[in-house]
Parts: C-alpha cells; structure tokens; sequence
C-alpha cells in the first residue's frame, strides 16, 4: 500500500542503518567527597531527541549526565558525571552518521578535588576553578562525515552567538533558543528554536514539543545527510 509522504510509517524509517550520538544533562563537578558543581538542565531535549532516533529506526547511544529520565526505548545510555567523563565517552566512538549534544556540560570544574569535606572557617571562601573541554569543539576539530549539530541556549543576540558557534566549532547545524523565551529551554516540555545551517540557511519554528522538536532536527540530519 503506498503511503503519504511524511506519515507514521515511512517517518520510522528514515534513520534505518544510521547511528546517531547524542550527549544530554548537566555535569556534575566535585569540589570535596560531599559537594558539586553543576547545572538546571533536565535532560529532556536531548532524550527526546535519543527516542526520536530510535523511533526512526537508528542505532542510538545516549551519553547522560545525571537526570532523573528513564532510558527511552531501543537506547543505548551511558552514564557519566563529570565533563571529563562526557569528553572521554564521546572521543572513545566517534563513527556516527549524526552527532548531536544538547548536554549542559560545565565549562570550569574545581580546580583541586578536596579528598576530606572542606570545613567552614570564618570568613570567606575563594574557589579556583580550571576549564573543562569543549567537547562539541573538539569532536568539531577532527570530525570527517558526520553530520555534527550542537545547540546554543542564548539570552541575548540569540542568532548573532548561535552563528559565531557554528563557525566556530566547525558544525553542520545548530540549533538556537533564546532561555528567556516561555516555553524555551530547561525543564520545560516545549521548545522555540531556530536551526541555522553551515550553508547560512536560518529556519524559525514556533513554540513546539520538545519530541517535535526532535524530529524535525533528525529530519534535517538527515537531509544534510543526503546532500553530502
Ligand atoms: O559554547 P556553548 O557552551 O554555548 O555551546 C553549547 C554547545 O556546545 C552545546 O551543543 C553543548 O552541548 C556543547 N558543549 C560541549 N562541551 C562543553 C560546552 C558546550 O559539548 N564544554
């Protein structure tokens, strides 16, 4: 039977023999045997964007920082605290058709890891914190085929920073939202997001579900894919 273009059942296809990558949540940072560095993302983009993936058929592999989702169906989930943690996953299988990460990860961690509980003492308390690494930029620096989308969570000259990071950190997409928009960002179940392309192409959604949200940007994946 021929089927209408877009529907349910040819949709569920189209990831079929592609692997996908997607990083998600925050990082955590320890500072002493108790205590962390960390951040409000929730998760819930990129795990939509994991079973969106495997709903479409992919072979998908999700590297999490601690959040409070169930691993969606037919996903592969590692779990990672810190960011070197998240880097070292990610470098250790790069051979994916699309990459994406939506991971809020930490760009400073604790300098020296305390091995007791720090004590309070009167007075105030400075913590030295060192840079973690970038790991879009790094995946960006020796990537080949891969279709590589990152995201930029904005509060001001949203497209303005998305764009310098795209070019910056040698992407194929990526994916703009403004945090101060309702129904943008952390925590919420819906999304407003601009993709803009390698090629300069700027596309501006309405306020979407975050699982819509995630289907159009594998179905973007996937033309990019295609005309590679
Ligand atoms: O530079 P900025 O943190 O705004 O970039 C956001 C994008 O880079 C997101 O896709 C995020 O997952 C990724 N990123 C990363 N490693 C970092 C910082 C950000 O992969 N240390």
């Amino acid at each position: 039977k021929l089927l209408a273009k877009g529907s349910a059942s040819e949709e569920a296809a189209i990831l079929k023999g592609k692997r996908v990558l997607i990083t998600a949540g925050p990082t955590r940072e320890p500072l002493d045997p108790v205590r962390y560095l960390t951040n409000h993302s929730t998760g819930k983009m990129g795990y939509a964007i994991a079973a969106a993936a495997a709903a479409m058929g992919a072979e998908t592999k999700l590297i999490s920082g601690p959040v409070e989702l169930g691993v969606p169906a037919g996903v592969t989930r590692i779990d990672i605290g810190t960011a070197q943690e998240m880097f070292e996953a990610v470098m250790a299988d790069l051979n994916f058709d699309i990459i994406i990460m939506t991971a809020a990860v930490a760009d400073y961690r604790p300098k020296s890891v305390q091995s007791q509980k720090i004590k309070k003492v009167p007075g105030d308390l400075a913590l030295e914190l060192t840079r973690n690494p970038d790991i879009l930029y790094e995946v960006g620096q020796v990537k080949d085929k891969q279709i590589l989308i990152g995201f930029a969570a904005e509060t001001e000259r949203v497209l303005e920073h998305a764009e310098e990071k795209l070019r910056k950190k040698n992407l194929d997409m990526i994916v703009a939202n403004d945090v101060t928009v309702k129904g943008a960002g952390f925590g919420s179940d819906t999304n407003v997001v601009t993709f803009i392309t390698a090629e300069g192409e700027h596309i501006a959604f309405d306020q979407m579900e975050k699982a819509e949200v995630a289907k159009a940007i594998l179905k973007k994946a996937v033309s990019l894919i295609n005309k590679a």
